[in-house]
């Protein structure tokens, strides 16, 4: 384990302690960045920049392909969760439908941009790939929670029945 637990709680060490057994486990395997990152995701709840770092120093990755990785997968979060994710499907029927105006009204919406958080933690926007309902784009995404043929003027009645749940 590298110095930087030095300057990190016990719960914190240990979670690096776990990630480094990982990193053990699965160094030189094939797609073992993927299954690393996975893992640390699980530990620490997302993939913060320390960890991204601790992950590319240990592995013999450089941080900025670990964090290229860590960005190109929707199912990877570098923000901690927040309690409703909001994902907008740009796959390219969404995409071609308006689903870049729908990331626009949501970041009106919400002031905050792609892979952030409102300040309560309550929602945080996200880009996905295409969620299998084409016929119907575009989708939006909360949670597990599917909406289809989304305009940008729906987007507040639908962040409103995440509110004071
Ligand atoms: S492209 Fe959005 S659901 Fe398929």
């Amino acid at each position: 384990m590298s110095d930087v637990a030095k300057t990190l709680s016990v719960e914190e060490q240990a979670n690096y302690e776990k990630l480094s057994n990982v990193i053990d486990l699965y160094s030189g395997k094939e797609g073992c960045l993927i299954q690393v990152l996975h893992a640390a995701q699980e530990i620490f709840g997302y993939l913060p920049y320390e960890v991204q770092k601790y992950v590319a120093d240990n592995m013999g990755f450089s941080v900025s392909y670990v964090s290229s990785v860590s960005s190109f997968y929707s199912f990877f979060s570098t923000t901690p969760r927040t309690k409703h994710e909001v994902k907008v499907c740009l796959g390219t029927a969404c995409y071609v439908k308006g689903g870049k105006l729908l990331i626009e009204k949501l970041q009106e919406v919400l002031g905050i941009g792609v892979g952030e958080a409102t300040p309560d933690n309550l929602f945080s926007i996200h880009v996905t790939r295409c969620v299998g309902a084409c016929g119907l784009a575009p989708v939006v995404v909360v949670d597990e929670e599917v909406f289809k043929q989304v305009k940008p003027a729906d987007i507040p009645g639908i962040l409103d029945q995440y509110r004071g749940e």
